[in-house]
């Protein structure tokens, strides 16, 4: 990719930032944000080729390599469709948005405009869960019995210039909320594990916080494999907390993404091996993520999480809500 190509990233928050951070050293970039402050500090922060309040104005002016999209959830959809219809690639922050409706179509049209898109789950690019790949896919644990998952913070902690009831995470209209926020979570589960067919949940808000937005999400999960997950999404916890217990008939994979660790019991041994790592090796993800995306656009390669793929996380996500409303089990179809 040469420097003179040029993208268009759609939101300048805070992963705006990050994204563009990255892609200006390889890359010009334009960024569109309805927010002066916003655009004035990405302007003070990298080198912008062109600003603009109103991303259909860059779009339907510019020809771009490709569109980051990267606003609230709710915004999504109408942003992709806008991107697809002026024929650009696309990279979309997770989640794909509030719900799977639109979706389909979308993955349709970028299929027969031959269109590279990808979405942004982008702990599978953290080296740990990288390694516990490689471990589950070479039978280490042998077959997965079940797993569990906690996953949660304390969402005033999370931006501190900004009043966290004014954050879209606070708006359940705006697609905030544990569920779709840590749905990085379930992408993870089944990219570990395998698909989930089946799903029962509460999702709910349980906290005193100043949000319309779910507050915890709890998720009883079965795949595919006969594999049976327990997942525990908050906004809520007052310390951090992002685990992950794999247990398998040969063994047990624990991962920890606050302490950045990755350790695994073998049963035939009867001991653990340990793997340390550092927060910059977590951090790396945005990097490698970036690298990986602008590599399939180069060599017009599919890539891991694309529409298709991020609609099954979109569907468990959906089936969730629906299952917390309806007090039952639901199927995945
Ligand atoms: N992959 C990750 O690690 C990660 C981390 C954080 C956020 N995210 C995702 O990124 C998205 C944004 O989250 P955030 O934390 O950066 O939020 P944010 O509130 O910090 O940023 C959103 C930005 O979008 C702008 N915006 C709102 N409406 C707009 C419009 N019509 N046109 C242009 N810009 C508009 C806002 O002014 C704001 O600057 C969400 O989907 C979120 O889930 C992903």
């Amino acid at each position: 990719m040469t420097i003179k190509e040029k993208v268009l990233i759609v939101g300048a928050g805070s992963i705006g930032r990050r994204h563009a951070k990255i892609f200006s050293k390889h890359l010009k970039i334009d960024i569109a944000d309805i927010s002066y402050s916003r655009i004035k500090l990405s302007n003070k922060l990298f080198k912008v080729n062109d600003s603009y309040f109103d991303y259909k104005k860059a779009i339907v002016e510019n020809n771009y390599k490709f569109i980051a999209i990267c606003t609230p959830p709710h915004l999504h959809l109408e942003i992709a469709k806008l991107s697809v219809k002026h024929n650009n690639n696309l990279f979309i922050e997770k989640p794909l948005g509030i719900n799977c409706k639109g979706w389909k179509k979308i993955a349709i049209e970028c299929k027969k405009k031959k269109l590279i898109n990808y979405v942004a789950y982008c702990h599978r690019h953290i080296s740990y869960f990288y390694r516990a790949k490689k471990m589950i896919d070479a039978n280490k644990i042998g077959k997965i019995l079940h797993a569990n998952m906690r996953w949660g913070s304390y969402l005033p902690d999370w931006h501190p210039w900004e009043k966290y009831y004014n954050f879209y995470m606070a708006k359940k209209e705006q697609g905030g909320g544990a569920l779709l926020d840590e749905s990085h979570g379930i992408d993870l589960i089944r990219y570990l594990i395998g698909e989930i067919i089946e799903v029962s949940a509460f999702v709910g808000k349980i906290s005193d916080l100043k949000i319309t937005s779910d507050d915890i999400a709890i998720l009883n999960l079965k795949t595919n494999k006969n594999s049976y997950i327990q997942i525990n999404f908050d906004l809520l916890a007052r310390f951090p907390r992002n685990n992950l217990e794999i247990v398998g008939t040969k063994g047990t994979i624990i991962i920890d993404r606050v302490d950045h660790y990755l350790k695994i019991f073998s049963v035939k041994n009867k001991s653990w091996k340990k793997f340390k790592y550092k927060k910059d090796d977590f951090l790396k993800m945005y990097k490698q993520q970036a690298f990986y995306f602008m590599d399939c656009i180069n060599k017009r390669k599919r890539t891991i999480i694309d529409i298709n793929d991020a609609l099954k996380t979109q569907s468990i996500i959906d089936s969730a809500f629906l299952s917390s409303k309806i007090k039952r089990n639901v199927k995945i179809k």
